[in-house]
């Protein structure tokens, strides 16, 4: 019998999560993928060894939402403090929104952002490609250049990227049904947000509130039934992002019900917070888009998670500086807030609360994510074959949430001083330990396009 090479990593001791199972076991790693899961005496000899006992081993969380800022924005955050930030918060893959300076809207634009994410990356990432009124010429160009998916701005008050025309959301997406590539849209009505908000600014109001008067519910409830609709009728895959609102999730039933192919995500602002909060973080400082909503919505939200109406979890991340958030005037206030670091000890403490297993939380960070964007099984999985994409959490672990000692930029969060149950200790990207105990471990260009991997 030839003597077998040993395998590049074994972690051991810990208890593997997957969708389904909580099981002890440990997994072998070579070459960047898992090769075996089982018992450790059953395991190939291994170079290196990490102990994880007293730990859960969970597939790296999928970040489908997340705006890192460069080209354009770099004072607010980079990709290298973006990446290091997911990389401590178990964030193992990105997918990187088209709002940037230029906007991602061209084939030329994508290869600029692929170029400057793959210098400075220690996580995997995607790049969004822009849906526009004059660059539905640049889809498949922006495909062939690795663009991993679509975003639609169908509310939007930014003039780098428009809301197009109807007839041009129409085109976009019979052109996306054919490429059978999903589109991730931004849904509120802009109509609606153009009348209300300029009504609102003429008759003087610079509070907070009037930011969730611009952007009522119906605004959302609109377009994610239009977006259903024009799914429908195109066959084109579609994902509604940021979802805020309890009174848009029986019209996402009523399209999935169906059979439109779409997918849901929310974020811990809408399930953590409420206008309540606006006295202790600071109302304007709070201001997002969409916005967070009065009390009440966030039960139904979670529901929703539970039921799979919302299939999954994202974060937004939308780093500012405070000096950008912090204005007299709402109008003035840049919208959104940093996320990557804090989503997942946010999400388990819910797990620790009890609002729902950590099963649960690997279907909804890891599984769900990889299946809408066509990267499972080789993202979102612990099985032999996948990327080694790996988080070892401390599901016990209490600690408290500190903007300053976040590694964004822009680090002005509404979760500032927030009491946190589960952390996590260790994110491994293809094998290769990318943050340890709260720090990143640096090593800018790891990070790779993940749009090869789409199936
Ligand atoms: O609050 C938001 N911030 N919503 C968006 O749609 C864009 C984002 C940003 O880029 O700052
Ligand atoms: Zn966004």
């Amino acid at each position: 019998m030839t003597e077998k090479r040993p395998v590049d990593l074994v972690i051991f001791g810990g208890k593997l999560v997957s969708v389904d199972a909580v099981q002890d076991g440990a997994i072998a790693i070579d070459q960047g993928r898992v090769v075996a899961v089982g018992e450790l005496s059953q395991l190939p000899a291994s170079r290196e060894r990490i102990d994880a006992t007293g730990l859960h081993i969970l597939p790296g969380a999928i970040d489908v939402h997340v705006h890192f800022r460069e080209p354009g924005f770099a004072h607010k955050e980079t990709w290298t403090s973006a990446t290091q930030a997911a990389a401590v918060g178990g964030v193992t893959t990105i997918f990187d929104m088209p709002n940037t300076n230029p906007p991602t809207a061209s084939a030329a634009a994508v290869n600029q952002k692929l170029e400057i994410a793959s210098r400075q990356a220690i996580v995997d990432f995607g790049v969004y490609g822009l849906i526009g009124e004059t660059c539905l010429d640049q889809i498949e160009p922006m495909v062939a250049a690795g663009a991993i998916a679509f975003k639609l701005y169908m509310g939007s008050e930014n003039p780098l990227v428009p809301c197009p025309p109807d007839g041009a959301i129409l085109d976009a997406f019979e052109i996306l049904a054919r490429l059978g590539i999903r589109c991730t849209v931004h849904a509120e009505n802009t109509p609606v947000l153009q009348w209300r908000g300029d009504r609102l600014i003429r008759s003087g109001r610079t509070d907070a509130a009037a930011h969730l008067e611009q952007h009522a519910d119906v605004a959302t409830i609109e377009a994610v039934s239009r977006t259903g609709i024009f799914a429908e009728w195109t066959g084109c895959k579609v994902h509604i992002a940021h979802e805020s609102s309890r009174h848009s999730l029986p019209h996402i039933r009523f399209a999935k019900q169906r059979g439109v192919d779409m997918t849901v995500e929310t974020c811990p602002h809408y399930l953590l917070l409420s206008t309540d909060d606006g006295a202790r973080v600071g109302a304007n400082f709070m201001r997002v888009k969409p916005p967070v909503r009065e009390p009440g919505h966030a039960e139904p939200l979670w529901e929703a998670l539970r039921d799979g109406t919302i299939d999954m979890i994202s974060t937004d991340h939308a780093p500012h500086l405070v000096e950008e958030k912090n204005l007299p005037s709402i109008w003035d206030c840049a919208p959104g807030f940093p996320g990557v670091e804090t989503s997942m000890r946010l999400m388990l403490t819910a797990v620790a609360q009890g609002r729902m297993s950590v099963c649960d939380y690997v279907r909804m960070a890891c599984a769900a994510p990889a299946k809408a964007f066509g990267l499972w099984p080789h993202k979102g999985s612990l099985a032999v074959g996948s990327d080694a994409d790996i988080v070892l959490v401390d599901l016990q672990r209490t600690s408290r949430i500190s903007a300053a000692t976040l590694h964004s930029i822009g680090n002005a969060t509404p979760f500032d001083g927030f009491e946190t149950i589960g952390l996590p200790m260790r994110t491994l990207v293809r094998g290769r330990t990318v943050a340890l105990n709260g720090k990143p471990v640096s090593m800018p260009g790891w990070g790779r396009n993940v749009a090869p991997l789409r199936q």
